[in-house]
């Protein structure tokens, strides 16, 4: 049974979805959430499903510190398995080289395509058919780590960025618990 840690940085939507999904014969169950932001709303929502969480500020601090009380905090769950759920830091090489091969994100795009930020806006601005959600390991470079898992999602006529995002999150939701128990059965 892995055991996962889930990094957030807000609402934890993702993070509800993967905690919900790591029940019966599934083959990890959620061991911590973290937060870098404090009171984020899945704080709560990580409470309220009895799952163990941990807030690491970032504010006011250099990169190397957060990272080390983020290694720190995180090494005491003893995670086999890093899911970041709307996590939005970018880690230094040095903390993915330490979890590399056990690290997932999800992004809401079909990468290759927009990495990075707005990916909603940018397949709008493109005309782009569709958009979607990819969930990949994470690497050095961000948002081009190996993809485990992706999800096409339609553009409608008179989509905008949110009725975008939230066509997209929907389909997120699925795509992220049945990556996860695919990469935790490897
Ligand atoms: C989602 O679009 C996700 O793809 C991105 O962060 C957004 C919010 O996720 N990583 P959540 O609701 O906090 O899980």
């Amino acid at each position: 049974m892995k055991r996962v840690a889930i990094l957030i940085s807000g609402g934890g939507s993702n993070m509800v979805a993967l905690v919900r999904a790591m029940t019966g014969d599934f083959p990890a169950r959620p061991v911590l959430v973290l937060s870098n932001v404090p009171g984020a709303g899945g704080l709560a929502r990580a409470e309220a499903l009895g799952v163990p969480t941990a807030t690491v500020d970032h504010r006011g601090r250099t990169r190397e510190e957060f990272e080390a009380d983020l290694i720190a905090t995180l090494d005491a769950a003893t995670p086999d398995i890093i899911a970041l759920a709307g996590f939005m830091r970018i880690l230094t090489r040095a903390f993915i080289r330490r979890y590399q091969g056990r690290m997932l994100n999800i992004h809401p795009s079909l990468l290759p395509k927009y990495p990075g930020l707005h990916t909603h806006a940018r397949a709008l601005a493109a005309g782009d058919a569709q958009g979607g959600c990819t969930v990949h390991e994470v690497t050095a470079d961000l948002d081009m780590g190996p993809i485990l898992g992706q999800m096409p999602v339609p553009i409608l006529p008179g989509d905008t960025e949110d009725t975008l995002a939230a066509r997209v999150l929907v389909q997120e939701h699925i795509l992220y618990p049945a990556t996860l128990r695919a990469f935790a059965q490897r």
